[in-house]
Formats: C-alpha cells, sequence, structure tokens
C-alpha cells in the first residue's frame, strides 16, 4: 500500500514548509518541498491543502484505567479519544488495579494493549518501598521508566521512605518519574482548614490549590532534585505547575546531556484558580490547578527550553465521582483529545511557535524517553502523522469526544484548529469524526 499526503504545511524539526509524505507500509518513504506534480501510482491520495501535517502526539502521561477501573475507562476507548485528537502514541502510568510494580501486572497490561489499543503504547512501572530488585530487572527497551509517588494521591501508590528513597534513586537503571507534592504539606493545611471550619467535612473545591499548595509542590520537587544530584539518577518531574519549580530546571544543555527534566501538563496550561467557580470539580487535580500568575509563567516557560515535554495526564473518573468539594471529589481529568488543539491555541496566543509545539508535543517526548523511529516526520520512521485544520471553529461536544467518562472540562469550549486525520503505523485511525475500527497500535521500544 502507497499512500501520499500531498499539498500540506508540514511542521517539523524547527521548520514549516508545503510538501508532502510519501507512506509504504508502516513507515515513511519519502518526505518532499513543495507542491506535488506527480499523484499516479498511489493507492491512496490524501489531499492536505489548506491542513497542517505534524509527527503524531506522544502523550507521556495518562490514566487509562485498564485493568481494575474500567467502570471510568478502559484501553479501548482512551485510545480512540487519543486517536481522535491527533495522539498516536502513549504512555499509560502504574496507579490502575492491580497497580503495575510486578512483571506479572506489566505483562498483563502489554497484553490487553496488543489487543484492543487503537495507537502505540507502553507502561511506567510503579515504584513501592519495597520492589527495587524488581525494577532492577526491568527490560529498558520495553519499559520508558519507573514512576515514583512522592505524594499520595489516586490508587494509594506511593513511596514514602527516604530510605526507599535513596535506594531506588540511587541504584534504577530506568529514568524515574516523580510526582512531587509533600503529604505532610497537606495533611497540615487540611488540619488547619478543619479547625478554622469547625465541623466542616469537606470544602468548596477552589480551597483545593490552599490544600495541595505550591510549597507543597516546592518541597517535595527540591527533595527529588537533591536526591538525584546526589545521586545521579536520571529524574523526570510530572506535572510542575508553579512559578516557583520552574527554578528547579535548566536550559542552558540539550535536552539528552540533561539528568534532571521537567514535564508540564495541559490541565496546568489552560485553567487558573479562577477556573474554580464556573468548572467546579471538573478542574479539580493534583497537583492543583494554581494561580492565573503560576500558569502565565508555565507558559511563558513553554518557548524557554525549561519545559522539555507537555503531557496531558489524562486522568478519567465517573461524573459521580466528582461530586464534593476539595476533600470528597475524585482528582482528574479527561484531557488526551484535547493537548494538541490546546497548544495550537496557546501557539496562535503568542506563547510559543507552531514548531515549538512539535517540539514539546512530539520530538522532545522521542528524545527524552529515547522512542525508536517516532516523533519526527523522517524517512524510514513510522507513519504517525497528524492533520490538522486552522480554521475549523468547531465546539466541544458530547459525541466529539470519545473518552468512556463522557465528560470533559473542554466541554462546550470551542476550537479554531481540528484534528482531521491520525494516521498509526501508515494507517488511518481516526478520520473527521470516525474512529477507524480494526486499526491496532504497537508497543513502543526505547533506546
Ligand atoms: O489528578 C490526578 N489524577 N493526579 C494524579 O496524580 C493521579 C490521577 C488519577 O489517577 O486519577
Ligand atoms: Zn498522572
Amino acid at each position: 500500500m502507497k499512500t501520499i499526503i500531498h499539498n500540506a504545511t508540514i511542521i517539523n524539526e524547527g521548520k514549516e514548509w508545503l510538501g508532502s509524505v510519501v507512506i509504504e507500509g508502516e513507515h515513511i518513504a519519502e518526505v518532499t518541498d513543495g507542491p506535488a506534480t506527480d499523484l499516479s501510482g498511489y493507492d491512496q491520495v490524501i489531499d492536505g491543502t489548506g491542513l497542517y501535517l505534524l509527527p503524531g502526539i506522544i502523550d507521556s502521561h495518562v490514566h487509562f484505567r485498564e485493568p481494575g477501573m474500567t467502570e471510568k475507562a478502559d484501553i479501548a476507548s482512551e485510545s480512540r479519544t487519543a486517536a481522535a485528537g491527533g495522539v498516536t502514541s502513549y504512555i499509560d502510568m502504574p496507579n490502575c488495579i492491580p497497580p503495575t510494580t510486578t512483571l506479572e501486572a506489566l505483562e498483563e497490561k502489554h497484553r490487553i494493549a496488543a489487543e484492543k489499543s487503537r495507537v502505540n503504547y507502553s507502561f511506567f512501572f510503579g515504584a513501592t518501598n519495597t520492589n527495587l530488585e524488581t525494577i532492577k530487572d526491568l527490560d529498558p527497551s520495553v519499559v520508558p521508566g519507573v514512576k515514583v509517588y512522592m505524594g499520595s494521591t489516586t490508587g494509594g501508590l506511593l513511596v514514602d521512605r527516604e530510605r526507599a528513597l535513596y535506594d531506588i534513586f540511587g541504584n534504577s537503571p530506568l529514568l524515574l518519574m516523580t510526582h512531587c507534592e509533600d503529604t505532610d504539606i497537606i495533611n497540615q493545611n487540611i488540619r488547619y482548614f478543619k479547625k478554622r471550619y469547625k465541623g466542616q467535612n469537606d470544602f468548596p473545591v477552589r480551597y483545593h490549590s490552599r490544600i495541595r499548595t505550591t510549597e507543597a509542590c516546592f518541597a517535595s520537587s527540591s527533595v527529588a532534585v537533591k536526591i538525584a544530584k546526589e545521586t545521579g539518577a536520571r529524574l523526570h518531574i510530572a506535572h510542575v505547575s508553579s512559578k516557583k519549580e520552574l527554578d528547579l530546571f535548566r536550559n542552558d544543555i540539550p535536552l539528552e546531556e540533561k539528568r534532571i527534566t521537567c514535564e508540564v501538563v495541559i490541565p496546568h496550561l489552560m485553567f487558573c484558580s479562577d477556573d474554580y467557580d464556573q468548572l467546579g470539580c471538573m478542574i479539580k487535580c493534583n497537583p492543583a490547578v494554581k494561580s492565573s500568575e503560576d500558569r502565565e509563567a508555565l507558559r511563558h516557560a513553554l518557548s524557554t527550553g525549561i519545559i522539555d515535554v507537555v503531557s496531558t495526564d489524562h486522568a478519567p473518573h465517573l461524573l459521580k465521582e466528582k461530586q464534593g468539594g476539595a476533600l470528597k471529589a475524585l482528582s482528574g481529568m479527561p484531557m488526551v483529545q484535547f493537548s494538541l488543539v490546546s497548544m495550537l491555541e496557546l501557539s496562535d496566543k503568542g506563547y510559543l511557535s507552531r514548531p515549538r509545539v512539535v517540539d514539546l508535543l512530539c520530538h522532545n517526548q522521542a528524545r527524552l524517553f529515547k522512542i525508536g523511529q517516532r516523533g519526527y516526520i523522517r524517512k524510514g520512521y513510522y507513519a504517525d502523522l497528524v492533520l490538522v485544520d486552522p480554521d475549523a471553529n468547531w465546539q466541544v461536544l458530547k459525541g466529539r469526544y470519545y473518552t468512556k467518562c463522557g465528560w470533559t472540562p473542554m466541554d462546550e469550549r470551542t476550537f479554531k484548529w481540528k484534528v482531521r486525520r491520525t494516521i498509526v503505523n501508515g494507517k488511518t485511525a481516526y478520520c473527521d469524526g470516525i474512529v477507524i475500527d480494526g486499526v491496532r497500535g504497537k508497543a513502543l521500544r526505547f533506546g
């Protein structure tokens, strides 16, 4: 099967140009400049006129909930909503049931994904206080890294012993991705509010960022950075959410040379604490959505080299689990379908260039996790591609997104950009509102 996508504006490796991409089988066979003149000899011709062609998005932070929480979401449903958002690869988190903290649990997730995932997949392994010996045995070509929960959140995975942290940081052969929020500070804040509002067991959701504060994040992130520096660990801090934490990272060396990197996620770029009044618990997540000043600082850091990758922290819950306030409602929101259109909107607002959007969502994800043959539009690489319409002006409505939980805080929002077609390993997985059945992704390979 030979396909050509012709006459699209290609955004790749720092440049934007009018050109064509030829796909043969699963791979990119050719990338050309200028409009294609001869369209004969192809099995399929895709007209890219007026559209932008980007490498498929790699989202390295999602919670697809399978196994064990499939009433909220599952690998089939969430990989469909991913495909609709231009996401061609994802890396899923270990806080499912059972947690991905044993080799058997990891193998089970691979088995399910090989059968059901519409796009390419991989899985973080979860650290516990006691599973370092298993971590040492992980295959670095299959496992992208180890998730270390240094603060408690959904699922209860936690490494709370300092000795265990030092052992893991000192001995993990794999990158460590940390969730950094200091549980003692959070509990202290909860006690303070309970005392102040005698008898209340829950508070309005806007208190969430006054409980899970910048101080709680910074205290924990600083410890992670300190231990990484002492032990030489390869540290990647997940969902940096405050202005203050940005000072922990550097931008004076290339990504490949960094031992400490960071991720920012879409909820902290698109929402701020002023939104709690309107969107309520729908935007409750851990770490909390913080002030507009924090959001502005994160947005500005998108183009400075401080932020290495942008992911979504897609974390679906049932709407009934999002009832209550700062203490009772569960944390997390479905977002995987909206990373690309959100980032292009931020680009339109002047925060970053379009090639920089592609750096953060595609190239840097591949560089950071050393994902083989993906993340770029290059001859010989897998044909993971997304075609985007710059002038669709569409509204997010039920039926136009596919997360199993059936809601998103993006509901009713209007986006100028719209994903028109997503191609995974050379096959169209999504096109104009339809997720094509039968397309399956592959396990990502690293190193
Ligand atoms: O908001 C969040 N939701 N933060 C996390 O750390 C976990 C996630 C989830 O799994 O629900
Ligand atoms: Zn997460």
